[in-house]
């Protein structure tokens, strides 16, 4: 049966507070964290060693070929010398070949066509052989002939869109800006970003017939696999896509890729089993980069630093045809009142990697600026930056007047704030400990929160254990453990006696990781079908469901106490539907925090330690402690990554990317990250799902730059507008200062 919840009113219930077991919110280790640790969770691209039992044709190996021109044509691939070779079985260039991968949550086929290329990089042949270095050798050796065309390479040289809907203006800003008493007018650049997750794409696919199982990397299945079939014009439901374990998304496994179709396609017209994986530097090229942006901040504030006007217009880009564009000021719409707002978005159309969602769009990169700008106000104006942020919080959303579902934005600053030791903040460029200033940066943490629609089934067996299944996945998040965790809850079963199966799509649709909403909205799905089983447990009890107590493995009512095996002639199975409704349209849905840092720069080079970070953060309810702060450790680290080093090259020539793996796009390792501390406020948002629970993932990375830089302020007295805040454009700031 379903137990069908649409979410046209809130849900204050907040039952999970008194339930008899105590497990949801406990810090609880990961399920399947032995698993992964000891190398026994079997990813994508291992599931070839189970591919070559007798039972398999030999399975082949498909190497993806680049374009290395940024626009044009292919006339011709030398196939014929590469057919050749030792090993070689196929040169492949399908009209249903990808020519970048779907956004997040499209749900259908990106753009195809090997042969009109778009950007360096993009996939335009595969060549399969008997084994990957078979395949690798072939596809270097290919030789492609191009027309070449000019290609639109620099966003600021273009004319760039104006998206609708991703603009909005409330009375005169530029008369707000005249008449403030404290006002600036900056601008920032933030680089092109890689989602750098550890595991690279691989698809395995396999046709039994007409039907195609894939085992892939993918963070939404239930999306990912009509994306597939329609790349390869088959029905949806010929398609199954199987993501049990997945070394991180970051955005750059939302939408089904290029690898997926390629390999579809060779395993059909080859008639055996093909892998296809991307290359280190393929994942850099060929996978959506987070876009570049130019964003120029305007704050106009009255004496007492209350804003009277704010402006945020940001340039992104993306290749023709896309529909993404970086949504950069998407916080900026309500974290601070002013009557005089101005928001646009502009996107240039550029033969560059394509650009899609990555950690946090939007607010990872325009919460970082904001909050840069908003620090530079702070100065300007000579109030204290926390003070500034507590003046400005809006009542209700400033631009359509809805209250928030919940605010805890000032509870967060000021809990940052006295447990970082904030008050201990002195004037920029005055505390110095040998060649080192010394400097401390605050910022506000806002990320917008969504509920996805999401099934679950919850099987309760007669032997009392119980099974649950859903197509969600886990990404490195935890939602093995918090799923298991909230059935355990509801059904009184101890941890162990509880199985998660997540990441096939053949499983009900979960709404599959990506935008922070899957906890909420799957765990709601789960817990709406526990209630559905404990409705039928108090029947055999007879009693209310709400009076029923379910707890190690016993269904108690009254003075009535009864082992689930003995009341179970059979296994009672329910699936949980969660669908968003009307609730979450009456409000502002958001979740809410601060961020604090400390950091050293050195005096006579320039470079930037961060010395420890603070975050305090609302999410509505926890539902794993130790999960939830992981998740925020792991946002508060990229953060320190887009202050300090990530910075994707594009070569000004053809757009390829220069620094196209891990040795040279930095990302943070563990000598640059310190001692990072999580707080998280008490919250419950009623409008969060049947939980009152929200997203966490991507909150920890929003503003986090921001509070570094702001640090980097303080500690010297310099202000780089350029991200990322590297030692060479600290050193020019000190040279103009005469620091030494
Ligand atoms: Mo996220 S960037 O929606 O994986």
């Amino acid at each position: 049966m379903t137990a069908h919840l649409k979410f046209d009113k809130p849900d204050a219930r907040n039952r999970l507070d008194d339930m008899a077991q105590g497990v949801i919110g406990a810090p609880l280790e990961r399920s399947e964290g032995a698993l992964k640790v000891t190398g026994r969770a079997v990813y994508a691209a291992e599931q070839a060693r189970s591919l070559h039992g007798a039972a398999h044709a030999a399975p082949a190996y498909g190497v993806l070929v680049r374009a290395t021109i940024p626009k044009g044509r292919v006339l011709s691939l030398g196939r014929e010398a590469v057919l050749a070779m030792a090993g070689v079985r196929a040169v492949l260039a399908d009209a249903c070949f990808l020519r970048n991968p779907a956004q997040g949550t499209a749900g259908k086929a990106p753009v195809q066509g090997p042969e009109e290329v778009a950007y360096y990089g993009q996939p335009i042949a595969l060549v399969v052989a008997d084994s990957f270095e078979q395949a690798r050798d072939g596809a270097q050796r290919l030789v492609v002939r191009y027309a070449e065309e000019g290609g639109a390479l620099d966003p600021e040289a273009v004319t760039p869109e104006l998206p609708e809907k991703k603009q909005s203006a409330q009375g005169d800003l530029d008369r707000a800006m005249r008449e403030a008493a404290f006002s600036i007018d900056v601008s920032y650049t933030t680089p092109s970003m890689a989602a750098a997750a550890m595991e690279p794409h691989c698809v395995i696919a396999t046709w039994t017939g007409d039907q195609l199982l894939c085992h892939g990397s993918y963070q939404m299945p239930n999306y990912n696999a009509p994306e597939l079939a329609d790349s390869l014009g088959v029905p949806a439901e010929k398609v199954r896509i199987v993501s049990p374990y997945v070394g991180g998304g970051f955005g750059s496994k939302l939408g089904i890729g290029p690898e997926a179709v390629a390999a579809a396609f060779a395993a059909r017209e080859l008639g055996c089993t093909v892998s296809v994986a991307l290359s280190r530097p393929q994942e850099f090229e060929a996978i959506t980069r987070r876009s570049a942006t130019s964003q120029r901040v305007r704050l106009a504030a009255d004496a007492e630093g209350r804003l009277t006007g704010l402006g945020h217009e940001a340039l992104v880009s993306n290749l023709p045809d896309e529909s993404f564009s970086e949504p950069v000021a998407q916080a900026t719409h309500f974290t601070y009142a002013a009557a005089h707002r101005q928001i646009v978005h502009r996107i240039a159309r550029v033969n560059l990697t394509p650009a899609g969602s990555v950690r946090a769009p939007g607010e990872a990169v325009g919460v970082l600026v904001f909050e840069a700008a908003m620090d530079e106000l702070a100065e300007a104006a000579g109030i204290d930056p926390v003070e500034l942020r507590l003046r400005n919080i809006p009542d209700a959303d400033p631009e359509t007047g809805k209250p928030f579902s919940s605010n805890m934005l000032a509870e967060a600053l000021r809990d940052g704030a006295q447990r970082f030791g904030w008050q201990a903040r002195q004037p920029a460029g005055t505390r110095r400990e040998g060649e080192w200033l010394v400097g401390m940066g605050m910022a506000s943490a806002v990320r917008v929160n969504m509920l996805g629609e999401a099934k679950a089934r919850v099987t309760l067996s007669p032997e009392g254990t119980a099974l649950v299944e859903t197509n969600m996945t886990d990404i490195g998040t935890g939602t093995y453990t918090i799923l298991t965790q909230i059935a355990a809850e509801l059904l009184g079963l101890p941890m162990q006696a509880v199985t998660t199966h997540l990441g096939d799509s053949a499983l009900p649709d979960g709404p599959g990781s990506g935008g922070s909403w899957g906890a909420a909205s799957t765990g709601s799905a789960v817990a709406l079908a526990c209630e559905a089983i404990r409705v039928r447990i108090a029947g055999l009890m007879g009693c209310d469901e709400e009076e029923l107590t379910l707890k190690d493995g016993r269904a108690i009512c009254g003075n009535v106490t009864r082992p689930l095996p003995e009341l179970l002639t059979e296994a009672l199975q329910e699936e949980g539907h969660l669908e968003p409704g009307e609730a979450g349209k009456a409000v502002r849905n958001a979740t809410f925090g601060a961020h604090f840092a400390e950091v050293a720069v050195n005096a006579v080079t320039g470079e930037v330690r961060v010395r420890r970070m603070e975050g305090a953060f609302a999410c509505g309810r926890i539902l794993n402690a130790k999960t939830a702060r992981s998740q925020c450790l792991g946002g508060m680290t990229f953060g320190i990554g887009m202050a300090l080093m990530e910075e994707m090259i594009h070569d000004a020539r053809d757009g390829h990317i220069v620094n196209h793996d891990l040795a040279e796009y930095h990302v943070p390792t563990n000598a640059d990250v310190p001692q990072l501390e999580v707080h998280f406020l008490d919250e419950r948002d009623a409008y969060g799902g049947t939980l009152q629970a929200k997203g966490i993932g991507e909150l920890g990375i929003c503003g986090a730059g921001g509070a570094i830089v702001n640090a980097i302020y303080n500690a010297c007295g310099v202000r780089v507008r350029d991200m990322p805040v590297t030692l060479d454009k600290v050193l020019e700031g000190l040279i103009a200062q005469g620091i030494d």
